[in-house]
């Protein structure tokens, strides 16, 4: 038996975050943009089974996320992705050892101006071998990130890479998962600076707050808040993947990391859109607005469609109205949905 309803499975062709100059579309770029040297999948279908979403993630059996009130089932055996990690055995099964998925993703919500029942993730990943060379390599690029950031106008609330609440796994070497760990945190901090970079008050520093999470097939791992416009705004989950999830994917003597970005957020703070209903709007209102790699400022419209009315009458030839009467007439019977009242003609009684 299905819970996917009409409008759900309405969604499943349109792709927003491909569509020229739409603003997830051009954050989706943006973030590729950063890591140049991944590979970019961005057309993946959003039916997978329940093992993809959660068992191959270590997923325990009677976790909520899996049950139908939380997600969307084709069937007992299909379903509708609820995060981009649902990917990442297959994608590391084929070879990808860097790597970026941009989707829309589903969970059953409730109906307000931040939730959707569908949204778009970007999962990016990162493998190198377990081995010297692995380690140089990732050392290397912590030298780069770590010159890179000492020279920019951010200030970041770290917590320590492992803590007795976010162990280091029993299969890795502590020094190996502390690379890894700063790797990540690195990488990150910089695409952050990228998005949010340059948009502060004057001489205000970006603010990025990292804080220990769970997530079942990461350890450690962390959530990332960024401070924007006076909120701090939580905009990612992360970790160090579990060594069960590579040897699911037959990537023997591999260690590293998974982030998972979530797209709205961001494109709802950047472009100052205040509802996520919006980015699906085919309203020429809405999509007129953006250009394709360029973050403008949204500028609000009626939420009801344009319609025009023709109003025609006559008055007593005794009788005065004054346009300001006339509006006000306007304004009593249909209220603030009227946009604008202009005069098309006036006639005397001959005409
Ligand atoms: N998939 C997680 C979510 O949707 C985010 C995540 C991705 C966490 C990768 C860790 C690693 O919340």
């Amino acid at each position: 038996m299905t819970n996917v309803s009409p409008t759900i499975l309405s969604k499943l062709s349109v792709q927003l975050h491909t569509q020229p100059a739409h603003p997830l579309s051009t954050l989706r770029s943006l973030v590729e943009s950063h890591f140049p040297a991944y590979a970019h999948l961005s057309s993946v279908s959003p039916l997978v089974t329940p093992h993809q979403n959660f068992d191959l993630l270590s997923f325990p059996p009677d976790h909520p996320g899996r049950s139908v009130t939380d997600s969307y089932y084709i069937n007992k055996d299909l379903m509708l992705r609820t995060h981009t990690s649902a990917h990442e055995v297959d994608v590391f099964s084929r070879g990808e050892k860097t790597w970026l998925l941009t989707a829309d993703v589903y969970r059953r919500d409730e109906i307000d101006a931040s939730h959707y029942p569908v949204f778009h993730q970007t999962e990016g990943c990162r493998i190198v071998s377990a081995d010297a060379a692995g380690m140089q390599e990732i050392q290397d690029d912590n030298a780069r990130l770590e010159d890179h950031l000492r020279r920019s106008h951010i200030l970041i609330e770290d917590v320590p890479h492992l803590s007795p609440t976010n162990p280091c796994q029993p299969a890795h070497d502590p020094k190996h998962t502390e690379l890894i760990a700063k790797n990540l945190k690195l990488s990150l901090n910089s695409l952050i600076l990228r998005l949010f970079g340059g948009k502060q008050a004057e001489g205000e520093p970006l603010r990025v707050r990292w804080i220990e999470a769970t997530f079942p097939w990461t350890t450690p791992s962390f959530e990332v808040e960024v401070f924007f416009r006076g909120k701090w705004l939580e905009i990612l989950g992360c970790g160090v993947i579990h060594q069960a999830t590579l040897d699911n994917s037959n990537v023997p003597n591999k260690l590293g990391w998974a982030f998972g970005l979530g797209l709205e957020r961001i494109a709802m703070v950047l472009y100052s859109i205040p509802d996520i209903r919006l980015f699906w709007s085919q309203d020429p209102r809405f999509l007129s607005q953006f250009k394709q790699g360029e973050i403008n400022t949204f500028r609000p419209y009626s939420k009801y469609p344009t319609c025009f009315k023709d109003v025609s009458f006559w008055l007593p030839t005794d009788t005065t109205l004054h346009d300001n009467d006339f509006c006000d007439l306007v304004r009593d019977v249909a209220g603030d949905t009227v946009e604008n009242v202009k005069i098309v003609s006036q006639l005397g009684l001959w005409g």
